[in-house]
């Protein structure tokens, strides 16, 4: 299994003003605290966390570059773009946040810093792009939840909010497989994908829990009931994880390609509007 022949990786600039819609809509998700600032603290692992996944597809590109077939390498340089002005959007938003006085955002972003530079020195770059590789796969269906699985999830997400999580779903869509194959290509093992996306998997819920908590206690909000919704949003019956699980139990399968499903069609058919409102050049059919 390989990447569609007509699939294109296209690096767009997209420019919001986070700092003003935050100040607008403190909860721009169905102005619901809980909803909101899940996704705050997801967000705010990014700015380093896609500086971690540059560096691993960098690192392992460089080390088993014979490897490698021209087509991949070209998606690489692709994919780094994408990922580099993404980081634009994540940085700005957690500098928002931190503006509103969530300083501890500020704090954590240099820890993970520090943390990233850590491993960068100790850990092969084959087990740190499993780690991604795992990391690619998660964002992928989480924007293929968001755009497609989970019906009304877009229509209740707060302009411009919205438009910068279609953004960026589009193009992690788009750039799924990249660190995927660069693994396969590079020979790592099935053992160690496994490996990597457990290892991944545990480091991005402890941190999406922390920040979460964090978020909701410096607003006030952390009691009895929004611990119960918590709990609920994201293991319950309709939680995020449930809607996630059938995907991630998927990435375990040895023959397992993100390309076996093609996610391309619904941002076509349901957002074809907002993608020429902000002048994105639109994904093609499979
Ligand atoms: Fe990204
Ligand atoms: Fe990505």
């Amino acid at each position: 299994m390989k990447s569609p022949e007509n699939l294109k990786i296209i690096p767009r600039k997209l420019t919001i003003d986070l700092t003003e819609a935050l100040k607008d809509k403190p909860y721009w998700l169905e102005n619901d605290p809980v909803k909101t600032h899940f996704f705050n603290a997801l967000q705010s692992a990014f700015p380093e966390g896609e500086r971690m996944f540059i560096d691993s597809a960098r690192d392992v590109r460089d080390r088993y570059s014979d490897q490698l077939s021209e087509e991949l390498k070209e998606q690489i340089k692709l994919f780094i773009k994408q990922e580099a002005f993404h980081g634009v959007h994540h940085e700005e938003w957690n500098r928002a946040l931190t503006e509103r006085g969530y300083d501890k955002i500020a704090t954590y972003s240099r820890w993970f810093r520090e943390q990233r530079l850590l491993m960068k020195n100790r850990v092969p770059p084959l087990y740190r792009l499993a780690m991604t590789a795992a990391g690619e796969h998660f964002t992928a269906i989480t924007a293929r939840l968001n755009i497609h699985g989970d019906p009304g999830f877009m229509e209740s997400v707060d302009r411009p909010f919205r438009d910068l999580i279609l953004y960026h779903a589009i193009e992690e869509i788009e750039h799924k497989a990249v660190c995927f194959d660069l693994y396969q290509q590079a020979g790592g093992s099935y053992f160690t994908r496994v490996l990597g996306a457990v290892s991944f998997t545990f480091g991005m819920i402890s941190h999406v829990r922390g920040i979460h908590i964090y978020l909701l206690k410096k607003d006030g909000l952390w009691n009895r009931e929004t611990k119960k919704q918590a709990r609920k949003e994201v293991w319950g019956r309709d939680g995020l994880v449930r809607k996630l699980l059938p995907d991630i139990i998927d990435y375990l399968r040895p023959g397992f390609h993100p390309w076996e499903t093609d996610d391309r069609k619904w941002l076509l058919r349901d957002f074809s509007e907002t993608l020429e409102e902000y002048g994105i050049e639109a994904p093609e059919y499979a």
